[in-house]
């Protein structure tokens, strides 16, 4: 797949696996490949092999987390096969479209709730959109933090569609008191652990691109990705985006819980690495940061043409990519890199530098995007106790012989 600079269909892509089904194919994979100790570890840095997500960096075991391998920022959009899989707690496993419903209700005029059929008679939208972990980089905070230790790929591109949110809240009718929108997944909390529920404010509740998706890359949305609708909050962290949507309220503030406070938190002001903040002193997160990442060459690799094409992609959350640069020589020059034409208003813009070694050695190859609001991506990300939006500048090292 590295250097494939292509969306495929494939049939494996829209097989739904259920956790059980998933146990049982995976033990099958750690006899196969001899990867029984990654998969008992909380947090591997090893590719496994699962059927149907072939080269996937198996991240937890306990609840479902899957990175995408790098040679993947090649590619504008993801395939389903290979776009991360972020899970808090199991999946459901038991969904039977059939019975499935999505209640509205709250600070609304006319409360109802909507099987799989009536969903899919409002009107449905497009939006490409860059789906990121908060979590993603974490992995490279210094010192280190707690949580899936998440490199460079909890991010993917996909071109989701459904109703816009707005349709059918309007169709509900919500009341002058309604300020945010809560959404509540199905998934099955195991033990005390807190329901995932999260809230987002109106304003973006009723933009015209967040939607109640129920495609992705123009097929049915996979079990894993939140069959049969999950909420799409363009440019906003992952979490927003809730999957197995069964219940949207409106509220007259922001909802209150363990996935708002303190989870999805970042200090109000910088903080020294390693240091406390107290609770009050944050904020809940909303769009991403600007970050690009280097699909290729792979880090610690030797190459033997001095022609290189290095190439990757860039995201800015709710902002527009306006230049990525490059530096051959540790970051002491840069160079502008050619953004890829294909573009959407939340998608990663994918770019490319040709450089030729002046001869042979080591060097250190980097990328720093900048976006249209004017923030560029710095040599060390500001460090906060979840490692949250980790987007310091990219780089890899290559040895040209
Ligand atoms: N929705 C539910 N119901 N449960 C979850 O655990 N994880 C969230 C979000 N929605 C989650 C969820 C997080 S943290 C992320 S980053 C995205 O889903 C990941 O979406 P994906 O697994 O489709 O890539």
């Amino acid at each position: 797949m590295r250097g494939s600079a292509s969306y495929t269909f494939c049939s494996f892509e829209y097989i739904m696996i259920s956790r059980h089904d998933f146990l049982a194919r995976i033990s099958a994979a750690m006899v196969a490949t001899n990867a029984v100790r990654p998969l008992l570890a909380w947090s591997s840095t090893e590719a496994v092999s699962v059927p149907g997500k072939d080269g996937m960096i198996l991240r937890s075991f306990r609840f479902l987390d899957l990175e995408m391998p790098t040679e993947y920022f090649n590619s504008w959009l993801t395939p389903v096969s290979h776009f991360f899989v972020r899970n808090h707690m199991h999946e459901p496993s038991t969904l039977d479209p059939m019975e499935w419903r999505l209640r509205i209700r709250g600070e609304v005029e006319r409360p109802f709730a909507l099987s799989l059929a009536e969903l899919r008679k409002f009107e449905s939208h497009n939006v490409t959109n860059t789906l990121e972990c908060a979590g993603n980089g974490r992995a490279f905070q210094k010192p280190h933090v707690p949580g899936v230790q998440w490199q460079r790929g909890a991010v993917g591109t996909a071109r989701f569609a459904g109703p816009r949110l707005r349709d059918v809240l309007m169709r509900a009718g919500v009341k002058e008191t309604g300020k945010h929108v809560m959404f509540r997944g199905l998934d099955e909390v195991p033990g005390k652990v807190p329901p995932f529920i999260r809230s987002i404010p109106i304003e973006k509740a009723m933009d015209e691109d967040t939607l109640i998706a129920t495609r992705m890359n123009e097929a049915a949305l996979t079990k894993d990705h939140g069959f049969p609708a999950r909420a799409l909050v363009p440019g906003w962290i992952g979490a927003a985006s809730c999957k197995w949507l069964t219940e949207i309220k409106v509220l007259g503030k922001e909802f209150e819980g363990n996935f708002m406070n303190p989870g999805y938190r970042l200090p109000n002001h910088p903080i020294e690495p390693g240091e406390a903040v107290k609770a009050e002193d944050t904020h809940s997160m909303t769009a991403l940061n600007v970050k690009s990442v280097i699909a290729t060459p792979s880090d610690a690799t030797t190459l033997k043409s001095h022609a290189l094409h290095i190439q990757g992609a860039a995201w800015a959350g709710e902002a527009n990519i306006v230049r990525v640069e490059v530096s051959t020589d540790s970051g002491a020059t840069w160079q502008p890199a050619q953004l890829g034409s294909e573009q959407s208003r939340f998608a990663w813009r994918l770019w490319s530098h040709q450089w030729k070694a002046p001869k042979a050695g080591d060097y250190v190859i980097m990328a720093r995007a900048t976006d249209s609001q004017g923030r560029t991506q710095p040599a060390t990300a500001a460090w906060n106790p979840s490692g949250y939006l980790y987007n310091a500048i990219d780089q890899v090292k290559v040895h040209v012989s």
